[in-house]
């Protein structure tokens, strides 16, 4: 059985891939340090799969507390490195803080990687690393513009990090995945997005407006070049994201990537406006949501969706489910963390 090392498996993403390696048969080992998640999480992912995965509280940040966990553990076939801070926002308020812990913690993963020869990568990148491109679909070759954020600079400068050091270290491999906006839940509804605090992303904001938690979900732009005047985005369903990263770590495993250093989009292929989102949500869930047509959010993109090409070329991914299935799965998710009927 592979035995496979989630970062951040606890978090949104990280949760939604353990579940899916352990339906897959994989062994499932989990670090996180629970500043964006909680424990009840391997409860959750226990109910779903019938497997509670190993974990162990652990600051990546802290490279003594890291060393220690692989002087025990280090003999895994694959690491998925998702722990990170992302809030764009926030990230801007706190620029160290977010150098500090995404970039150090990426390296004492890396050091520990070469030190016990651990060979297989698999990185958490995002489309936020090509600004806003000037040709659409974004492919992989499209240039990676300046960061609008700390954040995405992080994004940037970890991919380097990654290169400069597989480049050092041939035996090693890595595929980053640059996911585009994901979105939705599991549809057993166990596990979602955790909604700690204010949602600073369209979905959570929509699932706790419709459930009363906020008043009113504000529009951010209407003026936008598109054709209802609205932003666009790539939105992908957390499962099918889950899903690429299984098929990453075969590759790795069974040797059949063409570079020691790989990157992928994994989006939908297809861009949806905030307002198609809005509407398809009502559609779905047969409720009336409260919202107001303002103006832009400063920083943001006019659109941006991915050329999804190479990742069926190389991985055999594509995404399967539907815009409504996500945002339906969403709701669901909400309903249930709030218990409402
Ligand atoms: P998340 O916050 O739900 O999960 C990240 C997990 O990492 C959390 O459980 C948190 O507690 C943990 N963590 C953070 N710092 C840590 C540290 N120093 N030591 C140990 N654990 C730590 O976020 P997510 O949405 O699941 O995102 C996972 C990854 O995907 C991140 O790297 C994020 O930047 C990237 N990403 C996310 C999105 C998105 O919109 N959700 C889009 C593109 C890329
Ligand atoms: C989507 C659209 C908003 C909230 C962020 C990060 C990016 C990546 C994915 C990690 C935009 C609009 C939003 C609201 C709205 N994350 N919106 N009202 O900004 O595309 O990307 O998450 O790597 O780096 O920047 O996602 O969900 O915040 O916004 O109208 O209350 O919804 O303006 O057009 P975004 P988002």
């Amino acid at each position: 059985m592979k035995k496979i090392l989630i970062t951040g498996g606890t978090g949104y993403i990280g949760s939604h891939t353990a579940v899916e390696l352990i339906t897959e048969n994989y062994k499932v080992h989990i670090v996180d340090n629970l500043s964006n998640s909680k424990i009840e999480v391997l409860s959750d992912i226990q109910k779903i799969t019938g497997k509670k995965p190993c974990f162990d509280k652990i600051d990546l940040l802290n490279k003594k507390e890291t060393d220690d966990f692989f002087k025990i553990n280090n003999d895994f076939d694959a690491i998925i490195h998702f722990a990170a801070y992302k809030a764009v926002g926030e990230s801007v308020a706190k620029p160290l803080m977010y150098y500090r812990n995404n970039l150090n913690s990426l390296m004492n993963i890396l050091s520990n990687m070469q030190k016990y020869n651990i060979s297989n990568f698999v990185f958490s990148s995002s489309c936020t690393v090509y600004g806003q491109p000037d040709m659409l679909p974004v492919t992989e070759s499209s240039p990676i513009k300046k960061a609008d954020s700390p954040y995405g600079n992080t994004k940037q400068i970890a991919e380097e990090i990654i290169n400069d050091f597989l480049n050092a270290n041939k035996q090693l491999k890595s595929i980053s995945l640059r996911y585009f906006n994901p979105i939705g839940a599991h549809e057993s509804a166990h596990i979602g997005e955790l909604p700690i605090g204010m949602p600073n992303n369209l979905v959570p904001f929509i699932t706790q407006t419709a459930a009363g938690i906020r008043k009113q979900l504000k529009i951010f732009g209407t003026d936008y070049n598109t054709s209802d005047g609205t932003a666009i985005r790539d939105y992908i369903h957390v499962v099918d994201l889950a899903q690429a990263h299984i098929l990453a770590v075969r590759r790795l495993i069974k040797n059949e990537n063409k570079n020691n250093s790989e990157f992928f989009n994994i989006g939908t292929g297809k861009g949806n406006s905030v307002l198609e989102l809005v509407n398809t949500f009502e559609k779905v869930t047969g409720l009336k949501l409260n919202y107001i047509l303002t103006k832009r959010r400063p920083g943001d993109i006019e659109k941006v969706w991915a050329d999804t090409s190479l990742a069926y070329k190389e991985l055999k991914w594509k995404a399967k489910r539907t815009l409504a299935n996500a945002l339906l799965s969403a709701w669901n998710r909400e309903k249930i963390y709030r218990g409402i009927k």
